[in-house]
């Protein structure tokens, strides 16, 4: 079948169509029922079966002969480090990192926060927490305190499994201090943390809340897996919404596991046992699904890889993983490729490795630039993949589906609607548009298995931020077209999200935080075209009048303040000065003007501008640190 008819199928029977693709899940009681539509627009899917995830990821492919198979093989150029661990070896410390999880006091429903570095313990942690059934929450490491501290009081967890500390290239980040600090900021407390001590950084622990890794895990009775209800959160991760209080996306255990091994083999085209390599981090989404559990549930190897693109040591580093370890499929962010080809743009390290055994490249998390999709099928020779999905979807909702049939490449595009997605593109009043007009992305409901059914303690605001605007569909926030042929160009977000380097920011968060700045009586920040990242936060900031501080001191300290309070991944570091923000005459600050001036684009002036001449004023302001240059 191509992919019209398998789109057609699910399309036609999407009952017949997802309990086909759980029959390759082992169950401990399986689904009678895909969809569960009775709370509708709240949809379910597989709630009467019970399953365990860790079982499916590890257990059963050690059962099934699969034991000696490496599971994950660690990479880590800034430590000097490589490691290799089969399925039977990761079985053995999941059970046992489990096991001291439950003698705490730790079980079915309870919350664990996870702050950890990009080492194989990272995947052992969610697997552990998976095994007795506890909602575990990854918070990426490049977070300040301040954020940790509201995913702790959001998420209330009993325990926390954190790392020493991250290495960045030139730099040990010591964890435990931020740690700490945030567990001090918050309200709620977890009743004690176990860390991972990192020969680069020995952390100080706290008596009788801090456990040593590796002491309580060598002494700890391993568990088994315990079943849970199809419907049971698998996890929570925090992403960026329009304000500054992180959506908590909830993922649904049975779904899950169902949709993630669909893709494997029908959109990534890997067959178990092969290598899988996502070089994303385990605090996004694409950790989650596409380092620990697509990979593993399906049975193939998934590589842990501490480093970055270029500088550890060099742009040819990616290529070196790809041959070490037999990589068939490769993914990654569009940011990552450029910054190789802004250091190698001739390819010349590839020529150094034999790749090859690749089959594809898939790129995610940004808009894939045709430049950068060029030049990778240039170098590499192999299909290069632009697909679609959000922290929200936990999958790809349009992509080129390999496995199934490869759809010729529109470069611009990520492809094609996926199995499940029924996407449409809406105009205000939410009618669909034509092929080729641009509208708002929205996919119809029922989303299909895997995707986001509700936000953690957050059910209003689930309603609010994706059901409401559209009835009867899931509103992306993402706005494009679909061409004659069906396949999905992606423009721009509808809200304040941005997207630096792969990493979803929300810009209302920064300026939150900017607007706590005693001289900032008004400020806005918007996300500027770079050619790295693809966007990078500006901010703009109106001073109190009376301050006797310079511009300089208040722009370096609101700087200073987003590392501190959002983090260093924000990567907020220009902002200038100005006398007053353009606004419409009701006040609405005109963010849409402001990118285009601080990108050189020409802008039709708005009917409902207050004061045109305030765009000359913030072009001259802007050119003063090198934006708005032509
Ligand atoms: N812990 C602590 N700090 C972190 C961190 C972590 N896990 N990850 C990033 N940071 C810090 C960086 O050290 C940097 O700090 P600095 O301001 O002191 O230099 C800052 O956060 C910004 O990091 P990053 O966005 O990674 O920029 P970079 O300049 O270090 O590297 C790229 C640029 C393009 C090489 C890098 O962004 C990259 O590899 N991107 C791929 C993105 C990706 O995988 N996205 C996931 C979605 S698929
Ligand atoms: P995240 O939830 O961090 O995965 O970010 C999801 C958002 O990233 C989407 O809503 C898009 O705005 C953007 N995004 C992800 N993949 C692509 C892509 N292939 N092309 C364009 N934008 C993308």
């Amino acid at each position: 079948m191509g992919y019209k008819d398998v789109f057609s199928a699910c399309k036609a029977d999407p009952e017949k169509f997802w309990l086909e693709a759980a029959d390759a899940i082992d169950w401990v009681k399986k689904p009678t029922r895909a969809l569960h539509a009775e709370n509708a627009p709240l949809y379910e899917w597989f709630k009467d079966s019970e399953v365990n995830t860790c079982w499916n990821a590890v257990d059963r492919h050690v059962e099934a002969g699969r034991g000696d198979q490496d599971a994950i093989i660690y990479d880590s150029p800034v430590t000097d480090t490589k490691a290799r661990i089969t399925f039977s070896e990761l079985k053995v410390q999941v059970a046992a990192l489990a096991g001291a999880l439950a003698e705490k006091g730790v079980t079915k429903g309870d919350r664990v926060i996870i702050y950890m570095p990009m080492v194989p313990e990272a995947i052992t942690a969610m697997l552990a927490c998976a095994r007795i059934g506890a909602v575990h929450s990854v918070v990426f490491g490049g977070f300040a305190a301040n954020e940790l501290a509201v995913r702790i009081d959001d998420a209330t967890p009993k325990a926390i499994l954190a790392g020493s500390c991250g290495i960045e290239p030139g730099r040990v980040v010591e964890y435990k201090p931020l740690l700490d600090e945030a567990i001090s900021l918050a309200d709620h407390k977890p009743e004690f943390c176990i860390i991972l001590q990192r020969s680069q950084c020995l952390a100080s622990l706290v008596d009788g809340r801090d456990f040593d890794w590796t002491a309580i895990t060598s002494t700890a009775k391993p568990v088994d897996c315990i079943p849970v209800s199809g419907t049971h959160p698998a996890y929570i991760l925090y992403t960026s919404g329009t304000t500054g209080a992180p959506k908590g996306v909830v993922r649904p255990t049975a779904g899950h596991i169902v949709a993630l091994n669909w893709t494997m083999k029908n959109i990534y085209n890997v067959d178990p046992g092969e290598v899988f390599w996502a070089a994303s981090d385990v605090g996004w989404v694409v950790g989650h699904s596409y380092i620990c559990y697509g990979p593993l549930i399906h049975g193939n190897t998934t590589i842990v890889f501490e480093g970055k693109p270029v500088g550890t040591p060099d742009a040819g580093t990616f290529w070196r993983v790809m041959q070490d370890y037999d990589v068939k499929t490769f993914f990654t962010a569009p940011t990552a490729f450029r910054a190789i080809k802004r250091e190698d743009p001739k390819g010349l390290l590839i020529k150094d490795y034999d790749l090859s055994g690749l089959r594809a490249l898939f790129l995610a998390g940004e808009r894939a630039d045709p430049d950068t999709i060029l030049w990778a099928q240039d170098q590499l020779g192999v299909p290069v993949i632009d697909h679609w999905w959000q922290t929200e979807t936990g999958y790809p909702a349009a992509a080129n589906p390999l496995g199934i049939e490869a759809m010729p490449v529109k470069i611009g595009s990520p492809s094609v609607a996926m199995p499940g997605y029924d996407i449409q593109v809406l105009d205000d009043g939410g009618h669909p548009l034509p092929a080729g007009e641009l509208g708002a992305i929205a996919a119809k409901l029922p989303l299909p298995p895997g995707t986001l059914p509700t936000l953690w303690n957050a059910e209003d605001r689930f309603v609010k931020s994706y059901l409401t605007t559209f009835p009867g569909y899931y509103e992306t926030g993402d706005a494009g077209y679909i061409d004659d042929d069906g396949y999905l160009y992606i423009m721009a977000r509808t809200d304040d999200v941005i997207n630096v380097a792969g990493h979803r920011l929300s810009t209302g968060a920064m300026e939150e935080v900017l607007a706590g700045h005693p001289d900032v009586a008004e400020c806005a920040v918007i996300g500027a075209t770079d050619t790295l990242k693809g966007q990078l936060p500006l901010g703009f900031i109106c001073t109190n009048t009376g301050t006797d501080r310079t511009n300089e001191d208040i722009v370096a300290d609101c700087v200073a303040r987003v590392r501190e309070q959002i983090g260093p991944v924000a990567a907020f570091k220009h902002a200038v000065v100005v006398d007053r923000l353009p606004k419409t005459r009701s006040g609405k600050i005109l963010r849409g003007i402001m990118v285009k001036i601080a990108d050189s684009q020409d802008y039709k002036m708005p009917a409902t501008i207050d004061d045109p001449a305030i765009l000359d004023e913030i072009k001259a302001a802007l050119k003063t640190i090198g934006y708005a240059s032509h």
